[in-house]
């Protein structure tokens, strides 16, 4: 009910708007919005209906992301876009959260010395200075339709904030998750947000966000300026240094500032482009890592097992082998392009992949390092199509469920814990057991290297697939075995998002392994000398779309969560 009330809210908005005119809209039947609340993507899908682009309908769906999902959806987050149009031009905006100028290394250890790595999760050293407000802002600039304000595409949002949305099973469960209640209760702001009877909201409840729909308010009037400046950017500084109190006080230092807020910018970069069975495969390059891991499996398992028919055992060996040798080079080298040279041609060279072929076997080799290869709950994601047949594969993330758990005071949003995706040094592992060296250590306004991966694949001249994941470095692996399924096995959508998957990310040695694959599958695979981690949750939250050669579109939101595909008649 809440929804259509958003749905007439935009449609008074926007009535009389037709389709661009520039634009031939008879490529594709329908448009599609695939991401994780059906909330939301009923508001892209409104968007699609009114005559707007995969673009406009992006924006619209992020924003009310951040408004009916705080686990991910955000505005004191960042990610990543994949924009790919009707003619194949392919631009990625890059609007990952930065280190603030104060940021160093030492922000980890107290006075005495003391390391503390759990202040990268919940204290004001684990937030990087937001990205969202701008890149959305920038993304609907440059490649939107032009039918619609930034001010229309957060109407939806503002009436969801304000008349409140009914909390679903998956707020209820997350919120009573351990440790991201015990996140959430650091922050007074969040406690009363979340847990308004000392306890968690409960399925059905109404949520109500008027703060946030202030926020999204000046957001909307003003653009990114009524983010990074004005009284949300003095909010958002007088939350962390309310949250700061929390800290020893020879550790009250380094975090974000009106400055940093001032000054952030999200960035345009060029797309990682690869051919593969006779598609072009288009991802995300650093500061992510997973468009290069995602390129390097399918490069390496079409010369490892080029005639395979199934996703059995064999197969599954090669690509356990081939993320071994890909997340060893993700410690080593890879990192924000801004900051050291990420040798990218390297990583996607015939040399490299001559390399880790050579020194792959018919056995488990968890004993791989990096420089054997060189010479020298939370993240959401949303794809959409429209019917002029462009494409938008959007990621963005908090980094954990509810980021640090820090609802920013009086402006009613989340912010993030991202900054516990640099490398820690000393072998150390971050949230998701990643290690790290130099390339990806924290420095005044470096991204954090991402296993964000929106990827869009082409063929015929043509969008075919749209997609990307929550998971952390699972993010990487889950995409590529999506691709795979669908690419080089055929398999329908749906089975293919549905499959049980593994992840393998060279340290630790052993491979993730979700539950329902054959008894048989398992034994080989342990056969071959691979150890394996059984007892995982299901991983990876795969929100796809897939066009066929006649028009008709798919969509297909993983089952491990509870999102929705809708689909539009537009023509
Ligand atoms: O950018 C990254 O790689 C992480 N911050 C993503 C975090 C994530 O996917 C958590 N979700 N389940």
């Amino acid at each position: 009910m809440k929804v259509e009330l958003a749905a007439s809210l935009l449609w008074a908005a926007t009535a009389c708007v037709a389709p661009p005119e520039t634009l031939e809209p008879r490529v594709l039947e329908r448009g599609m919005v695939v991401c994780e609340h059906e909330l939301a993507a009923q508001v892209g899908r409104t968007v699609l209906e009114q005559g707007g682009t995969a673009v406009d309908a992006a924006v619209a769906t992020a924003l009310a992301l951040a408004v009916v999902y705080p686990q991910a959806g955000n505005l004191g987050g960042g990610g990543f876009a994949l924009v790919v149009d009707a003619a194949g031009r392919a631009r990625c905006l890059d609007f990952r959260e930065c280190a603030p100028a104060g940021a160093s290394g030492a922000r980890v250890f107290d006075a005495e010395g003391v390391r503390h790595p759990d202040w990268l999760l919940w204290s004001p050293h684990a937030v990087g200075v937001p990205g969202s407000p701008a890149g959305l802002a920038l993304l609907l600039e440059e490649c939107g339709s032009g039918r619609f304000t930034l001010a229309q595409l957060c109407a939806p949002a503002i009436d969801l904030a304000e008349r409140g949305f009914a909390v679903d099973g998956e707020l209820h469960d997350d919120l009573c998750d351990k440790e991201d209640r015990a996140r959430l209760l650091r922050s007074a702001a969040a406690r009363e947000r979340f847990y308004p009877r000392g306890a968690a909201l409960e399925r059905g409840d109404v949520l109500v966000q008027r703060d946030l729909a202030q926020t999204l308010r000046r957001y909307a009037n003003e653009g990114a300026a009524g983010f990074y400046g004005g009284a949300t950017a003095a909010s958002i500084v007088a939350e962390l240094e309310r949250a700061a109190l929390a800290l020893p006080e020879g550790s009250r230092v380094g975090w974000v500032t009106l400055d940093d807020l001032r000054g952030y910018r999200a960035l345009w970069r060029e797309p990682l482009r690869a051919e593969f069975r006779a598609r072009e495969v288009i991802s995300m390059p650093p500061p992510s890592s997973g468009g290069i891991i995602v390129l390097q499996t399918l490069a390496l398992l079409e010369r490892l097992a080029p005639s395979a028919k199934t996703f059995d055992a064999e197969y599954a060996h090669w690509a356990i082998e081939a993320w071994r040798r890909a997340f060893a080079e993700r410690a080593a080298v890879m990192g924000d392009p801004g900051f050291v040279e990420v040798p990218v041609d390297e990583l996607l060279s015939a040399r490299w992949l001559d390399r880790a072929h050579a020194s792959m076997q018919d056995r488990a080799t968890p004993e791989v390092q990096a420089s054997d290869l060189h010479e020298g709950s939370n993240t959401t994601h949303l794809s959409v199509v429209d019917a002029w047949g462009n494409a938008v594969a959007l990621t963005t993330t908090l980094n954990s469920s509810f980021g640090s758990g820090m609802l920013v005071e009086g402006a009613g949003f989340l912010l993030n814990n991202e900054l516990d995706d640099f490398a820690l040094g000393d072998g150390l592992r971050n949230q998701f057991g990643l290690v790290g060296g130099a390339a990806n250590a924290i420095e005044p306004g470096k991204r954090p290297l991402s296993s964000m991966t929106p990827t869009v694949v082409r063929r015929a001249g043509r969008v075919e697939l749209v997609l990307g994941s929550p998971g952390g470095p699972r993010i990487v692996t889950s995409v590529a075995q999506v691709l795979l399924r669908c690419l080089v096995f055929d398999e329908p959508l749906e089975s293919a998002v549905r499959a049980p998957r593994l992840h393998q990310q060279w340290s630790p040695a052993e491979t993730w392994i979700e539950r329902g694959w054959p008894a048989e599958f398992v034994s080989e695979l342990r056969g071959r000398g691979h150890e394996l981690d059984e007892r995982v949750q299901p991983f990876g939250r795969v929100q796809a779309i897939r066009v066929s050669p006649d028009g008709s579109v798919e969509g297909a939101s993983d089952p491990r969560g509870g999102g929705a595909a809708l689909g539009t008649r537009q023509r």
